[in-house]
């Protein structure tokens, strides 16, 4: 196993996680999240999606939300777009990719949009036509690719296919996403070498979310084959509205502490985002499973009991 020479932390809280909550969150909170993230380093966000207010009324502000982001050099803002009309609105808005989504399963793609796995990528043809007219680029999400809660095991094989058929659209940056948390070492391990035979021109992106406390692990196991783009939620919000059982996405936090631990570099200020992640859970109300916010990097300091700080003390919380 082979570590990537480095790693990108997509932020989806934005999206994944804000989506799940069914108290409207002020657009303005929203935005300062966002820009809180943007400070503390991180520059690539899935910041919302077009998508019907019917379905998700937390993302009818998408507009605003896009128009609220301070731009900095090398931001790469995304949002979801379920069909042309998401389409038109994100490139209005100004984005610098939409990202399609169609599960690995029908039960979920049917759950989640309302259409077999064919119409969705049928309709993608036009949303790519609208998103290449407007010079916006085009990724794409693959829900349930290690799991479907409703049919269990996914065939790496379906979304091998699934995967050709959005090449056939030009898209080659594809996020694979475990929507349930299903995913486990050896399944992560079982798709993405499969796919890296099938389409290796492919760059993958994982999604995990942390439904069976084994997100990192998985995110581990998806590095050590060489993948190097991982989405994360600050403070560990998230989850699919669609999906029983879901809950929050790997934390963008613990990842970047993991991260840093095993040298690689990702831009972020981790005690800038720790910042941002107590922030987001006094915007969400209650407490957020994040790990590093609430203990802090390995090596910070407490001060002892009686006052003076003692300078080699490594585990005092254990
Ligand atoms: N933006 C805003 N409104 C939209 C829209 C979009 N992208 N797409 C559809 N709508 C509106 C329609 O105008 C219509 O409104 P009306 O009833 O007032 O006329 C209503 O939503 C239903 O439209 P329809 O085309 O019949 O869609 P649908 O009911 O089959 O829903 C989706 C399909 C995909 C639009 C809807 O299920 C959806 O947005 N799902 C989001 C799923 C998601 O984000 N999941 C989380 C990611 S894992
Ligand atoms: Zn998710």
């Amino acid at each position: 196993m082979k570590n990537p020479p480095s790693v990108s932390v997509i932020e989806v809280g934005p999206r994944d996680g804000f989506q799940m909550e069914t108290e409207f969150i002020p657009t303005d909170r929203k935005i300062e999240i966002v820009n809180g993230l943007i400070e503390a380093g991180l520059r690539h966000f899935e910041v919302t999606s077009f998508v019907s207010p019917k379905a998700i009324p937390q993302m009818r502000d998408a507009e605003r939300v896009v128009a609220g982001v301070k731009r900095v050099p090398g931001l790469y803002l995304t949002a979801l777009v379920p069909n042309p009309r998401g389409a038109e609105a994100a490139a209005r808005a100004g984005l610098d990719a939409m990202v399609v989504f169609v599960s690995a399963s029908e039960s979920h793609n049917r759950a989640n949009v309302r259409r077999t796995v064919s119409e969705s990528l049928e309709g993608f043809k036009e949303v790519a036509r609208i998103a290449s007219e407007a010079g916006t680029g085009l990724r794409a999400a693959i829900p349930t690719s290690f799991g479907c809660p409703f049919e269990g095991n996914v065939d790496p094989v379906a979304v091998g296919r699934i995967i050709a058929r959005l090449r056939d659209l030009g898209i080659d940056s594809i996020s694979l996403g475990d929507t349930t948390g299903m995913a486990t070492p050896p399944v992560v391990e079982r798709l993405i070498r499969h796919l890296g035979e099938e389409h290796p021109e492919v760059e993958l992106a994982v999604h995990f979310h942390n439904t069976r406390g084994i997100g990192l692990v998985n995110a581990y196991t998806a590095l050590g084959l060489g993948v190097s783009k991982f989405e994360s939620s600050v403070a560990g919000l998230g989850g699919c509205p669609f999906s029983p059982g879901a809950s929050g996405n790997i934390t963008t936090e613990d990842l970047v502490y993991l991260f840093h631990e095993l040298g690689l570099e990702t831009g972020v200020d981790l005690e800038r985002l720790i910042d941002v992640a107590h922030r987001a859970e006094e915007v969400i109300g209650r407490t957020l499973p994040g790990q590093v916010m609430k203990s802090g990097p390995r090596l910070k300091r407490f001060p002892l009991p009686g006052g003076k700080t003692q300078k080699r003390l490594a585990h005092p919380a254990s």
